[in-house]
C-alpha cells in the first residue's frame, strides 16, 4: 500500500465509520453468532501473495462485523461500558499515526509531559487531594496489581524484589466478597497466594463492615501474619456498591496497612461534587484507580492510576540496563518505570482530546445526566409492584429483578430472570448483564453510554416490561 492507496483508504474508512455511528441502531446489540461461526470462514494459512483491500475490506464487513457486539450501540447496557467518543477516537487515530513508543521521556517528550498533565488535570477534575501523582496503566487490574506490588516492597523495604518471598512470614491482603475478581488475580500475580486474601463480609448494601474487616486482621496478626493491605470498592462490579472509606482508612492507618482504592467503574461519578461525599477520606488512601475507559468517554485502554508515594511506586519496577540509559535521567518521567512494561502506547493524546473537547462541564452534564436517568429508572422499578430494585444505586447502574405477583421461590425467580435477560438479548434491541446478590439471579441495567439518550433508556424499560409479560408465568410451565 502507498500513500496514495492509503489516502484513498482512509477517507473510506472515515466514511465507513460515519455510516456506523449513524446506523449503529440497524445492529443487533449483541452479535448473533455461534461459537465457531467466524473462525470457519478463516482461511487456515495467511495468503502468500498480496491480497487487494476490496477484497479485505469486504471480509471486514461480511465476516467481522456480524461477530461484533456493539458496545458503542445506545442500548448496550451491560456489564460496564467502555465508551468511546469522537474525540477520543481522532486522539486514537493519531496514536496510530505517531506510532511512537512512549517508555521514556526521550522516546517523545510531548508524550511524557502531556501525560503528567493530563493526569494532573484528572485529579482535579475529581477532586483528588493534590498529594496523589497519576500515571496511565492499560487496565484497572493492572493498576491494582502495581499497588499491590508497591505495597509489598514497601513493607519488605524492598527486599522481596531482592530475595523473593522465602523465608518471610506471609503477608495477608483484604477485600470485600463483592470485590472484583482482578485483586484475587493481583494476589497470585504477586507471589502472595490466594489463601492470603481474606474476603470480609458485606452488609445488607453490600459495603464492606469494617467491624469484620477489623476481626479478621487481629485474627491474623495473632497468627502470624502480616497484614499488608486492604482494597477497597468505590463501586463494586455486582451492584456498585461503596466501601466505608473513611472507618476503614482510619483503621489502616492506625495499623500501619496500605489502603487501595478501586474506583474502576464509578471514579468517573466523582466529576459531580455532589458524588464527592461518598469518598470521604479517599486522602488516607496510598493509591486509586480508575477507568477514564469505562464511563468517561474515552477508548478503552485508559486506566489513571494515582500514587501517594512516586518513589515507592518507581523503586517497586525500575531497573537500568545500560541501553535504556538517557542523559535526562531521573530529571524526567521515564514512565517505563512507573508499571509493569516497557513499552508504552500514547494514551494521553486521546485522553486530552476528550477532556478539551467536552470541557469539564461537559463531562459534568453527560455523566450528570446518566446518574438522574438511573434514579428515575430505579423509581419506576420501585413503584411497579411487578419488578423489584436489588441494591441502591448510587451511580447509573441499576440492579433489579422481574418479581411477578406470588412468586417467591429463589430458584424459580432466578430461572425467571435468566429466561427474560436472554429473551431480551436475543431480541437484539438491547444487551443487559447480570449478577447474583445474596444468591438471587439480579439484572444489571448499567446507563452511560456515549450516544445514549433519555428515550433509550426508556425505550429499554418498556421493553423490558413488555417481554417479562410475554413470558410463561412460572406457575403454568
Ligand atoms: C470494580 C472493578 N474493578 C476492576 C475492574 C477491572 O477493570 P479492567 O478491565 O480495566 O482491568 C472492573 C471491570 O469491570 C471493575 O468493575
Amino acid at each position: 500500500m502507498d500513500i496514495d492507496e492509503f489516502k484513498k483508504r482512509a477517507y473510506e474508512m472515515v466514511d465507513w465509520i460515519c455510516d456506523y455511528f449513524q446506523n449503529i441502531e440497524q445492529y443487533p446489540v449483541k452479535s448473533r453468532v455461534a461459537p465457531g461461526e467466524i473462525i470457519e470462514q478463516l482461511p487456515l494459512f495467511p495468503p502468500e501473495e498480496a491480497e487487494a483491500f476490496d477484497v479485505l475490506f469486504k471480509d471486514f464487513q461480511d465476516i467481522i462485523i456480524p461477530g461484533i457486539t456493539h458496545w458503542q450501540h445506545p442500548s448496550y447496557f451491560a456489564y460496564f461500558n467502555a465508551n468511546n467518543s469522537y474525540p477520543s477516537l481522532l486522539g486514537e487515530m493519531l496514536t496510530a499515526a505517531l506510532g511512537a513508543q512512549c517508555m521514556s521521556w526521550q522516546t517523545s517528550p510531548a508524550a511524557a509531559e502531556l501525560e503528567e498533565r493530563v493526569m494532573q488535570w484528572t485529579a482535579q477534575l475529581l477532586g483528588l487531594p493534590g498529594t496523589f501523582t497519576g500515571v496511565i496503566q492499560d487496565t484497572a487490574s493492572t493498576a491494582t496489581l502495581c499497588s499491590l506490588l508497591s505495597a509489598r516492597e514497601k513493607f519488605s523495604d524492598f527486599g522481596v524484589n531482592r530475595d523473593g518471598l522465602y523465608h518471610r512470614e506471609p503477608f495477608t491482603v483484604y477485600c470485600s466478597s463483592e470485590a472484583h475478581s482482578s485483586i484475587e488475580k493481583a494476589i497470585k500475580i504477586a507471589g502472595l497466594g490466594k489463601e492470603n486474601l481474606r474476603k470480609i463480609e458485606v452488609d445488607e448494601h453490600f459495603a464492606m463492615v469494617p467491624g469484620k474487616l477489623e476481626e479478621a486482621v487481629a485474627r491474623d496478626r495473632e497468627k502470624g501474619f502480616i497484614p499488608l493491605a486492604v482494597v477497597v470498592a468505590f463501586g463494586t462490579t455486582g451492584s456498585t456498591a461503596i466501601d466505608p472509606m473513611e472507618a476503614i482508612g482510619r483503621f489502616c492507618r492506625k495499623q500501619g496497612i496500605w489502603l487501595h482504592v478501586d474506583a474502576a467503574y464509578a471514579g468517573t461519578a466523582l466529576l459531580l461534587p455532589e458524588k464527592r461525599e461518598l469518598i470521604r477520606g479517599v486522602e488516607m488512601a496510598d493509591t486509586f484507580v480508575f477507568n477514564p475507559h469505562k464511563w468517561m468517554f474515552t477508548n478503552f485502554d485508559c486506566s489513571a492510576y494515582f500514587v501517594k508515594d512516586k518513589e515507592a511506586l518507581i523503586r517497586t519496577f525500575e531497573i537500568l540496563p545500560e541501553y535504556l540509559k538517557t542523559r535526562e535521567g531521573d530529571r524526567v518521567n521515564n514512565y517505563r518505570d512507573w508499571g509493569i512494561q516497557l513499552g508504552r502506547r500514547f494514551r494521553a493524546l486521546k485522553l486530552w482530546f476528550v477532556i478539551r473537547t467536552y470541557g469539564a462541564s461537559g463531562l459534568r452534564e453527560n455523566v450528570r445526566n446518566h446518574v438522574r436517568w438511573a434514579g428515575e429508572l430505579a423509581q419506576e422499578i420501585d413503584a411497579s409492584g411487578e419488578f423489584e430494585l436489588m441494591a441502591p444505586v448510587p451511580f447509573a447502574t441499576v440492579c433489579f429483578r422481574f418479581k411477578p405477583g406470588g412468586v417467591t421461590d429463589t430458584e424459580t425467580l432466578n430461572g425467571l430472570n435468566a429466561r427474560l435477560m436472554e429473551t431480551l438479548n436475543d431480541s437484539g434491541r438491547l444487551y443487559l448483564t447480570h449478577t447474583k446478590l445474596n444468591g438471587r439471579l439480579t439484572l444489571r441495567l448499567v446507563i452511560g453510554q456515549t450516544n445514549q439518550g433519555k428515550a433509550h433508556v426508556d425505550r429499554a424499560w418498556e421493553e423490558i416490561k413488555r417481554t417479562a409479560a410475554s413470558l410463561p408465568h412460572p406457575g403454568e410451565v
